[in-house]
């Protein structure tokens, strides 16, 4: 399958920012790599009119386990796939800290996702701490097994490896260090096409040398996915990869 660039705009984002989504289009009307964009679900709907003929793809990130319901605050996978959206993020670290949410509820959340028809990007990764202590394999094993259905294929999921102490620090692991857990999940996967994603400080400057491991088919970038700009200079990184 094609590298994946996704960019995960988190809480960031009004209408005058789509700017930068026009900007990237422009820049890349044939992007040499898969391109999905994660708005606040805010944009989605006009996002998608924004992007519309350009080839990338638009996901959200977050939905609720239920097809519809009372519940206050939350959106279904079908919300999003009416908005525009073909993929969903789900299980990021903000969402398990903020929010609480447990590897059981994340493979909840995944399985109503696909019933829609969304693709998910399912996120995994080790605190500081559980790094320190030598539980990485261990942690990110658990989360994977827990917050992916078995029957995940190529087609429906992407994983990304997301270690909780390099999202929006500037600090990464080693070369090496994503190497070694890239390869570990890669035999832990149910199917081992599934697109595996590095995220976690990604940036114009530090692409090529993260996308040069052969285990990496791509990244999750926060911060300089908001930007075309810096997002661009990471799908030109990926091209070339
Ligand atoms: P960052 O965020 O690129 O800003 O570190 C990555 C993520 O949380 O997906």
């Amino acid at each position: 399958m094609p590298r994946l660039a996704a960019g995960n705009w988190k809480m960031h984002g009004l209408s005058d920012d789509l700017a930068e989504a026009r900007a990237l289009a422009a820049t890349w009307p044939d992007p040499p790599v898969d391109v999905v964009l994660c708005p606040p679900a805010t944009l989605i709907a006009r996002m998608s009119v924004v992007l519309a003929g350009s080839g990338m793809r638009i996901g959200g990130q977050d939905c609720h386990a239920a097809t519809s319901g009372a519940h206050t605050g939350d959106i279904s996978a079908a919300m999003l796939a009416d908005a525009g959206a073909s993929h969903v993020i789900l299980g990021h670290s903000e969402r398990r800290a903020d929010h609480g949410e447990t590897s059981a509820q994340v493979a909840d959340k995944v399985r109503a996702a696909w019933d829609t028809g969304l693709t998910t990007i399912v996120c995994i990764g080790e605190t500081e701490a559980e790094r320190n202590a030598g539980a990485t394999l261990e942690v990110v094993a658990g989360q994977l097994e827990h917050s992916l259905p078995r029957n995940a294929t190529a087609s429906n999921t992407v994983v990304a490896y997301e270690p909780v102490w390099a999202i929006g620090t500037g600090r990464t692991p080693s070369p090496d260090e994503i190497a070694e857990v890239h390869a570990f999940l890669r035999g832990q996967l149910p199917d081992p096409g599934i697109r595996l994603l590095y995220g976690g400080s990604v940036k114009p400057a530090n692409a090529d040398s993260i996308f040069a491991l052969p285990e990496v088919d791509g990244a999750l970038v926060g911060g300089a996915s908001l930007k075309a700009a810096d997002f661009g200079g990471i799908i030109a990184a990926l091209g070339r990869a």
